[in-house]
């Protein structure tokens, strides 16, 4: 297999695509497997996949954070490549934010709670780039991952109410065989607090096992996962949730499937995990 061609430039894209519309895998590089089921979907279900390689300096709160990222786009490309993608779109940051560029999307309510709370900016930062690189590419279909959700469902609100091209699809999370949610930042994470993070999935599954047996309580049902992540002195919960799936504001009780979110703090590494809670019979 060839590696997919890299363009740096929207004109360039445009060229390539000769007037396709592809399917669109943004990210800022670093791919790992959970990346590649995104890609491999779009190759599955567009003429074209291309794969956005942008290291989004507004969605960075700390700019030191923003130096450090890792930019491997050699290696990027020929993951990319293999699982299906026939284009890098790798633009230069020109490109994305020309001289004088002095929009920010913001979109409200969403993006407040949670990760907006400790990342002030970040969200902003997000949908700016997104809103920017569909209107550059302007695809038949774009594939975010389930992992990051509250930017999946700020992404689902900007795209409908911009009417941006295109469709939004959300992919499920991607698991290492313990049930670790796979993200770039799980490098960082030590050898021994590597093996501790299972105890986020594991957490969260024990409430989705308690909600299908019946429980609708959801105090109840945060109880159950705040304990088994107490069982591992070293993690601290930032937040453990359930949330209406598409609002992210609590609930309180367990009627309608809802989402549970968390972000966990492990060896200074901020882990983010969510899974669906369906109401089952007692
Ligand atoms: O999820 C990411 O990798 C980024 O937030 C995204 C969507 C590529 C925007 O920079």
């Amino acid at each position: 297999m060839t590696d997919p061609r890299i363009v740096t430039s929207v004109t360039g894209l445009r060229d390539a695509l000769g007037g396709i519309a592809p399917g669109l895998v943004p990210t800022m590089g670093a791919l790992h497997e959970g990346h590649a089921e995104l890609i491999a979907r779009s190759a599955s279900e567009t003429p074209l996949t291309v794969v956005s390689v942008f290291v989004n300096p507004s969605q960075f709160n700390d700019p030191a954070d923003f130096e450090k990222y890792p930019r491997t786009l050699e290696t990027d490309a020929a993951k990319a490549g293999a699982a299906g993608a026939s284009l890098i779109f790798a633009p230069a940051s020109h490109e994305i934010y020309p001289a004088g560029f002095a929009t920010t999307v913001i979109v409200s309510g969403l993006t407040e709670r949670w990760e907006g709370a400790v990342r002030p900016g970040h969200f902003a930062g997000v949908a700016t780039v997104v809103s920017v690189l569909l209107n550059a590419v302007r695809p038949a279909r774009s594939y975010f991952g389930e992992k990051d959700y509250q930017q999946l469902q700020m992404i689902r609100r900007m795209h409908a109410d911009l009417r941006l091209p295109g469709e939004i699809v959300g992919c499920p999370t991607v698991r290492s065989c313990d049930g670790l949610a796979l993200s770039s930042r799980n490098a960082r994470l030590s050898p021994q607090a590597r093996g501790d993070a299972a105890v986020v999935p594991a957490a969260l599954s024990a409430m989705q096992q308690a909600a299908g047996s019946g429980v609708r309580d959801v105090a109840r049902l945060e109880a159950i996962g705040r304990d088994r992540i107490a069982a591992c002195p070293a993690a601290e919960i930032d937040y453990l949730a359930v949330v209406d799936p598409a609002t992210l504001e609590p609930v309180a009780q367990l009627d309608m499937p809802a989402r549970v979110i968390t972000a966990v703090l492990l060896d200074g590494v901020r882990l983010l995990d969510n899974m669906e809670l369906r109401p089952g019979q007692a």
